[in-house]
């Protein structure tokens, strides 16, 4: 993150907080000084200054001392480093808020008899933006982005956000601002009252001379918490406010604490307070958000190696990324052409078929000028995007990029002679990635001369627009290799998980294993396809198995199948429908007809009774007795068979961690966050129930049906798959 803020007469002080570690002691964590009558008081707690107890701390030590000078007439609240404050230390959710509490902080300040202003810059974020509202004035750098993301982490604004906010901007205003959670700009916060003054120049400057001009004018203090709200919140309002964020708030019950909480603005403030308090506590204690806590960080951790091989990775340094060869033009080549462009890189586009470049040019084209229509990006940022792009048919233009990713068809022989010829092309420390979904990359990567350069880079459609890259690593992949993949990841701005070379990675394995599998089995035992995406996407998921089947096209999953169960040897005798409807020609949205049917033009999946019928006579074939099927052994069954599978994974070493596999189920396969991701929510059921339950349909259904090893022994111990991870690094 750039910041636009120049500390130019504090050298020292910047390069003291540099070498500061996070929460060393309050006193270096907030430092203080005096310029003229104004009294500057800077917070650095790197990275993202979050508000710790020892910020609290030296807040409160910091205006004390501050006040007690006769020459000091205002005090300014300014933060080192990329941002004003990434909000309260999400670190100290799970323990006792220690004194100085937020509340008391901010109480402190409202009551200074000296004016306090804030001035923003780079992120001002829930607490920060809440610590912000309760000094008496407020400055922002045009830059800056001030919002209340507490919502994606199950809680509501608990340090006086829901009743400042109301105060400043309106009770209609601050619902909408908090209940998506989106973060405005400086000029939008100007516009709706939040903000005092836009600054266009060095905030520092601007902001002193702010401070001046209130010593000077002798103008004091304005307390947020003294005004009152100008506008109530009516039902129609309220529903009004919410129907935007209908899909992403499905499920969730945060939104009604918070609109709990800011009719409670309309109070006297105490009251409000004290009543954004208790829910405040009720929303942190809630499942809802240990699940999204838990997603927050997992996220964040599974760009870090777990076990033995984190040291050797931490040490590696990553190879610098900047132009980026791309072999195959075809849908994934496309895809990932502009996930790369679009990351400022530059990208050479190499397919042996010219007509492929051709399309492929088209189809970035139009999907640069869809986004420019939606209003996603402006004109000039898409043609500078596709100018980034330039394409060649002969392999050899490839030979200076520093990262190549093969995209090409989905064979092994074609594959290995593509990176084989890339590894005698590209410089030594290059990084060659592979695309494929379903071949073994160990194989691969033993058909160079290199193989410690060379792993996977699984990215899943839209390749440009998908948040999850799975990267999966050989036992020939060097500690470099992946550290330089870890920063590929973070330049695309993608979730990054890595995957051990085994069938289907993390997410297929699970998805054919165990989810997908099993959803099959209950349409042959007597399920509709509706009902079965009914009341999977009633639990949460984003859709369900089978219109992701018809979305993505019922040939792709068949030829993927194909190719993964000829990687083991393995039958596949569970994937009877999809297959049919295949060979039937029946291949989803596309071609108007899959599991279900389509209007032309519509995308609204409509019960087709001639699947059903096809159905009943596949079961009929394997003397499958169809039955009626609740929605709640529909949605047990899908998720059991997704946690047993998940602890095979585990237990194979194919994911490190338990969190990973959550990562990646909830960001690449629409596993509600809300829950946590399959293992998270394991731990909810308790393992025991999950064991018990496993046991039951072993027994029904067969074999398949297997408990996965992990759970047997993590029951038996009644531990949990969250103590497991934290027993990682000693595996
Ligand atoms: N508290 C504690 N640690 C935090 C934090 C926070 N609020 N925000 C970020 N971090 C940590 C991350 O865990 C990470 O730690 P690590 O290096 O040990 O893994 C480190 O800071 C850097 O974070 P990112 O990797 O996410 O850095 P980015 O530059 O990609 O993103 C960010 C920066 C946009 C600020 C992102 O970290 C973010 O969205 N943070 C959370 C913001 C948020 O939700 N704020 C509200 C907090 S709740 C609150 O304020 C309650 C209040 O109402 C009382
Ligand atoms: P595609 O069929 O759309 O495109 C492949 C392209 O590779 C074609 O344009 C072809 O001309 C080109 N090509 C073939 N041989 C070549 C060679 N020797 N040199 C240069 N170009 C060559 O395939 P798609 O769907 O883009 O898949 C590519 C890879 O991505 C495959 O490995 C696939 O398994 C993987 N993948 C595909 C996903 C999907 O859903 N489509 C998802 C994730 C991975």
């Amino acid at each position: 993150m750039q910041s636009d803020v120049q500390y130019t007469e504090h050298e020292t002080v910047l390069s003291y907080a540099k070498e500061m570690s996070r929460d060393t002691g309050a006193s270096r964590i907030v430092t203080s000084d005096t310029v003229g009558p104004v009294g500057l008081i800077c917070i650095g707690n790197p990275p993202v200054n979050a508000i710790s107890q020892s910020v609290r701390q030296g807040l409160v030590g910091a205006i004390a001392q501050a006040e007690k000078k006769p020459r000091i007439k205002v005090l300014l609240l300014m933060s080192r480093g990329d941002m004003f404050s990434a909000g309260a230390d999400i670190t100290e959710f799970d323990r006792p808020q220690g004194e100085p509490s937020f509340q008391q902080v901010q109480t402190r300040i409202e009551s200074s008899p000296l004016p306090v202003v804030a001035a923003v810059h780079g992120l001002a974020l829930g607490g920060g933006l809440e610590l912000a509202m309760a000094c008496h004035y407020r400055l922002a750098h045009k830059n800056a982005k001030l919002g209340m993301p507490e919502i994606t982490l199950g809680i509501i604004p608990g340090a006086g956000g829901t009743q400042r906010l109301p105060r400043l901007i309106g009770a209609r205003a601050a619902l909408d601002m908090i209940l998506s959670g989106t973060p405005i700009s400086g000029l939008d916060a100007k516009a709706r009252g939040l903000v005092d003054e836009v600054v266009e120049s060095d905030l520092r400057d601007a902001a002193l001379s702010f401070c001046e001009r209130l010593a000077h004018d002798g103008t004091g203090p304005r307390p947020t918490c003294n005004r009152t709200v100008i506008d109530d919140l009516d039902e129609t309002e309220i529903a009004a406010a919410l129907l935007p964020h209908a899909r992403v708030l499905k499920g969730r019950t945060t939104q009604n604490l918070v609109i709990e909480a800011i009719k409670a603005a309309s109070l006297p403030f105490s009251q409000g307070i004290a009543i954004e308090a208790a829910l405040a506590q009720k929303s942190l204690a809630s499942r809802e958000s240990l699940a999204l806590r838990h997603v927050f960080f997992a996220e964040r951790e599974s760009v870090k190696l777990a076990g033995s091989s984190s040291a050797d990775a931490r040490q590696a340094q990553p190879a610098a990324i900047r132009r980026v060869a791309i072999i195959g033009a075809g849908t994934m080549g496309s895809g990932i052409a502009m996930a790369c462009a679009d990351a400022r890189l530059e990208v050479l586009v190499n397919d042996d078929d010219p007509a492929a470049l051709t399309r492929s040019r088209e189809t970035i084209h139009s999907t640069y000028a869809s986004s420019v229509k939606r209003g996603r990006i402006t004109q000039g940022i898409a043609d500078e995007r596709v100018q980034r792009i330039r394409s060649t048919v002969a392999l050899a233009d490839v030979a200076d990029a520093d990262l190549v990713i093969e995209a090409v068809f989905e064979d092994m022989e074609l594959k290995k002679n593509v990176l084989s010829k890339l590894d005698s092309m590209v410089p030594p420390q290059s990084l060659i990635a592979t695309n494929t979904s379903t071949l073994s990359v160990t194989e691969l990567a033993r058909a160079t001369a290199h193989p410690e350069r060379v792993l996977g880079l699984h990215f899943f459609v839209p390749a440009h627009a998908s948040k999850l890259l799975e990267i999966v690593r050989t036992g020939h992949t060097s500690p470099e290799s992946l550290s330089t993949a870890f920063r590929v990841g973070k330049l695309l701005k993608k979730i990054v998980v890595v995957a051990g070379d085994g069938f289907g990675f993390i997410g297929n394995r699970m998805m054919l294993d165990g989810y997908w599998r099993e959803a099959e089995q209950l349409l042959l035992e007597g399920a509709t396809p509706a009902q079965v995406d009914t009341a999977l996407e009633n639990f949460g998921f984003a859709m369900g198995p089978q219109r992701v089947s018809d979305l993505g096209g019922n040939d792709v999953g068949t030829k993927a199948r194909v190719q993964l169960f000829k990687r083991e040897s393995r039958p596949d005798p569970y994937f009877v429908i999809a297959d049919r409807l295949t060979e039937m020609g029946r291949l989803g949205q596309k071609t108007g007809r899959g599991f279900y049917r389509y209007e032309s033009g519509s995308r609204e999946a409509m019960p087709d009774p001639e699947v059903i019928s096809l159905i009943e006579k596949l079961a009929s074939e394997r003397g499958i007795l169809r039955r009626d099927i609740g929605d709640q052994e529909i949605v047990e069954r899908c998720i059991l068979s997704l946690i047993n599978v998940g602890a095979m994974v585990l237990e194979e070493g194919i994911a490190a961690r338990a969190a990973d596999v959550d990562v990646v189920w909830t960001s690449g396969y629409g596993f509600p966050r809300y829950l946590g991701g399959p293992m998270f929510y394991a731990d909810t059921l308790g393992l025991s129930h999950v064991l018990e339950r496993i046991r039951h349909y072993h027994e029904t259904l067969g074999h398949y049906w297997r408990p996965a090893p992990l759970i047997e022994r993590l029951a038996a111990a009644g531990s949990n798959f969250g103590h497991w991870d934290k027993t990682s690094a000693s595996r």
